[in-house]
């Protein structure tokens, strides 16, 4: 590796100008890099604050164009769609997951209408912004239910492919269910519809703000740990990765993001399977509040990005997207 020494060898040489770092790179961040999440609002004419995430906002349907057509005119590939759901439609068995007319079925209808195979449009499985208690599963007697919970989450998977989701991206960590889901889609002709993983999502303590943005954070029983794993585990990811891949899935997700860099490098190491990172609402809200007040500056955001393509991500979920993404070439 070492090729020489002090003073002959000095490599700072290569860092002095700004030609010779950028040809010397080894890394860089495009706007193909970045999915933006979207959460929606029903009504009309609606663009809500959430308060715990300033700068993103909750769309209804009728105002998904601004913000697709800027994220188009950015370059951005995909957008991910989360929905905001009303209280009085959330119940124990989360059943407005369901409903053909829900808020993510509408949105992906308007848009693909709209825009054709223009940009890739992500889902969530996962039955937290439908249910009562805030859970990803069903729930009977404080327990999460594994099996049962893979029944509904099949249903889903197939409503949005229907309603044309073009990545379906599991997150509810319930064991099985990539391959149950694969084979219902396939079941049903919806082969090429493509499952993203979220095969490592930790019970964090990062997603607070999203929880907010859905609704589910005072509504939440207890935690997401009977499920959601460990943080202090990175052997376990890997077990979950392996059997992913092997269920079918054809991305995986790492989530949260920065904390979690390690364990994106050991899977893109083991595996050459396309990793993506989500920088979760809490990373956003952590970054976003020390710009606002002047604690760290903007390059703070591109810095964050870089150490995910650093790590061995292929594509990032951010709530910067669109912000960043018409900063880049
Ligand atoms: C739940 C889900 C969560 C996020 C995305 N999907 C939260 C959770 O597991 O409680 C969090 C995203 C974020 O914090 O930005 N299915």
């Amino acid at each position: 590796m070492i090729t020489g020494k002090y003073p002959s060898l000095r490599l700072r040489r290569s860092r002095k100008y700004n030609w010779t770092r950028r040809l010397i790179r080894e890394n860089d961040l495009s706007a193909s890099d970045l999915i933006l999440p979207i959460f929606l609002t029903e009504g009309k004419n609606k663009k809500l604050k959430i308060k715990s995430m300033p700068g993103v906002f909750k769309y209804s349907i009728n105002l998904l164009p601004k913000i697709i057509d800027e994220a188009l005119s950015n370059k951005i590939p995909m957008i991910a769609f989360f929905p905001s759901t009303p209280d009085h439609k959330k119940n124990n068995d989360g059943t407005e997951a369901l409903n053909e007319n829900n808020l993510v079925c509408k949105a992906l209808k308007a848009t693909k209408k709209k825009y054709k195979n223009e940009i890739g449009l992500m889902t969530d499985v996962a039955l937290d912004p439908y249910t009562s208690h805030g859970h990803d599963g069903l729930l009977k007697k404080n327990i999460i239910l594994n099996d049962e919970t893979l029944n509904v989450l099949i249903k889903q998977s197939l409503l949005q492919a229907e309603m044309g989701s073009d990545i379906l991206a599991p997150s509810d960590m319930m064991d099985g269910r990539i391959g149950k889901i694969r084979k219902a889609l396939d079941k049903k002709n919806f082969y090429d519809t493509q499952l993203l993983s979220y095969a490592v999502k930790y019970a964090s303590n990062f997603y607070g703000p999203f929880r907010d943005a859905v609704g589910s954070r005072s509504a939440l029983k207890g935690d997401k740990k009977t499920y959601q794993m460990d943080f202090s585990n990175s052997d376990e990811a890997l077990r979950e990765v392996a059997l992913d891949i092997k269920e079918g899935a054809d991305l995986v997700m790492v989530k949260p993001g920065m904390p979690y860099l390690d364990i994106i490098r050991i899977i893109k190491n083991k595996f050459k399977i396309p990793v993506f990172a989500y920088q979760v609402s809490g990373e956003y809200s952590l970054i976003k509040h020390g710009i606002n007040k002047n604690i760290i500056n903007q390059n703070a955001i591109i810095e964050s990005l870089i150490s995910f393509k650093r790590s061995g991500a292929s594509a990032i979920v951010t709530y910067f997207a669109n912000d960043i993404a018409k900063k880049l070439d």
